[in-house]
């Protein structure tokens, strides 16, 4: 027999799980992330790209975890088993849910040094140090803050710290109240910035990167990140959107659920993207400026804005918010396992797994300053963590996770939990779910390797 409830609690309403969602998907991803690598990526058809696979990939497994959690009731590692055992088959399945939970540490690691670099801004921005700033004023203070390693540590620990307190009392109360409010002002706040550059005078230039598309731009490499992108901003591939679904309410739909979390999801992306490049291109920088692209080009706005200090100030809030609620999702498959399982209270749990994500994150921190010469395949801790995770471990669960929808699952469950209102929405969602999305994730992965070992 399923279960009606999970042990954690349950969302008050839809409406919260779509909140909670929407809060785990939006987050640094979109605001930081998605900005730089597009223009790493060489703009328009890296984000066409990345539009096709939150399409064909990204929103049939969003809706196979819901399933799969609220199905199971439980952390996603024993709703994967559960599931699988209720399907007839093994429980190793829940393999999926250990790698997921392993990923979720390794992301948050390197999530929280960046969130740590917010909360630098928000304090900057609240004590006025960011007045008259010209861009290579900028690239300076965010350097410096890279190079200081103490200040890092202040801020990583201060944010794994606001977490382990959500975490603490359980995400159902506390993300609730803050989401609601605090969600649709970022929404607000992104506008502004939007409007203002909008008014740069280069918002033609910005749009013409992001959208205009040029095939020749496009390496299997810029493929992979795009697709490894499109699960990162939609939370998927390790179980921080199945450990929510497990606390929705039966009766929900879930097609339409998940089509507003996605679609919220990517406007803000490409509201986000809207605003950076046009100040991008105003102040003769660098699209491929990498991971400060968003810290050196936005508090240059910020500074020849009227009232640019508040805006600022409430943006760089509203993006450490942000952050906040992705990364509390980020935490909660491990918690939600260590309470089940173990019998762990939630306060011991999410001070177990805040002191391991603090020590992973603190090497993450330190490969800007310290241990920048401490390379694996190339590449720093923090970029190391990065690659991992956004580019194998999600694709790779995710790909499980379509399998695992589509093949292992009996149509019964499937067809039960989607309750979809069409038949023939129901054939779609199969028919991708056991052919496209894999199929998709197979192939760039196999392209990429091919690639590398060739190359
Ligand atoms: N989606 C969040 C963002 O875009 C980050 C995040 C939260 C995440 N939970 C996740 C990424 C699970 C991958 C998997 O900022």
């Amino acid at each position: 027999m399923p279960r009606t409830h999970s042990i954690h609690g349950a969302w008050a309403n839809r409406w919260i799980f779509i909140l909670a969602a929407t809060g785990s998907a939006v987050g640094l991803g979109n605001i930081w992330k998605f900005p730089y690598i597009a223009g790493e990526n060489g703009g328009g058809a890296f984000v066409l790209v990345y539009l096709v696979c939150i399409l064909l990939v990204g929103i049939p497994i969003m809706m196979s975890e819901v399933l799969i959690g609220r199905r199971g009731r439980q952390s996603p590692i024993n709703s994967m088993r559960e599931t699988a055992y209720e399907a007839g088959h093994h429980g190793r399945w829940a393999g999926v849910g250990w790698m997921g939970a392993l990923a979720g540490f390794f992301i948050f690691s390197f999530y929280s040094v960046v969130a740590g670099w917010v909360l630098y801004y928000i304090a900057g921005m609240g004590v006025g140090q960011f007045v008259d700033l010209g861009s290579e004023q900028a690239g300076q203070i965010f350097n410096g803050l890279l190079a200081d390693a103490e200040t890092l540590l202040i801020w990583h620990t201060l944010f794994v710290v606001i977490v382990m307190m959500v975490i603490a009392g359980g995400v159902n109360k506390g993300l609730e109240r803050a989401t609601r409010v605090l969600m649709p002002l970022l929404f607000v706040l992104l506008f502004v910035l939007l409007a203002y550059s909008m008014n740069s005078g280069h918002f033609a230039e910005g749009w013409d990167f992001l959208f205009h598309f040029d095939p020749s731009e496009l390496s299997w490499n810029a493929v992979l990140i795009a697709l490894g992108h499109a699960f990162f901003t939609l939370s998927l591939g390790m179980g921080s959107i199945m450990a929510y679904g497990s606390y929705m309410g039966k009766g929900d739909s879930i097609g339409g659920t998940v089509l507003t979390i996605a679609a919220l999801d990517t406007l803000v992306a490409l509201v986000a993207g809207l605003a950076i490049f046009p100040i991008v291109f105003a102040n003769q920088l660098d699209p491929g400026a990498g991971p400060g692209l968003m810290f050196i080009t936005l508090p240059v706005a910020f500074s020849q804005m009227a009232g640019g200090q508040v805006f600022g100030f409430l943006f760089f809030l509203m993006v450490g918010f942000a952050a906040w609620t992705s990364a509390i999702s980020l935490m909660e498959p491990g918690a939600a396992w260590l309470v089940e399982t173990l019998g762990m209270s939630r306060v011991r749990a999410s001070v177990l797994l805040g002191v391991v994500v603090w020590a992973l994150g603190v090497l993450a921190l330190s490969s800007f300053n310290i241990t920048a010469d401490l390379t694996l395949f190339g590449m720093t801790a923090f970029d190391f963590l990065d690659f991992i995770t956004a580019n194998v471990m999600l694709p790779l669960g995710g790909l499980l996770i379509a399998l695992f929808a589509g093949w292992y699952l009996t149509r019964e469950m499937t067809e039960d939990e989607l309750s979809l209102r069409s038949a023939l929405i129901y054939h779609a969602w199969r028919v991708v779910i056991r052919y496209v999305s894999p199929a998709a994730v197979a192939v760039i992965f196999a392209l990429n390797l091919y690639q590398k070992l060739a190359g």
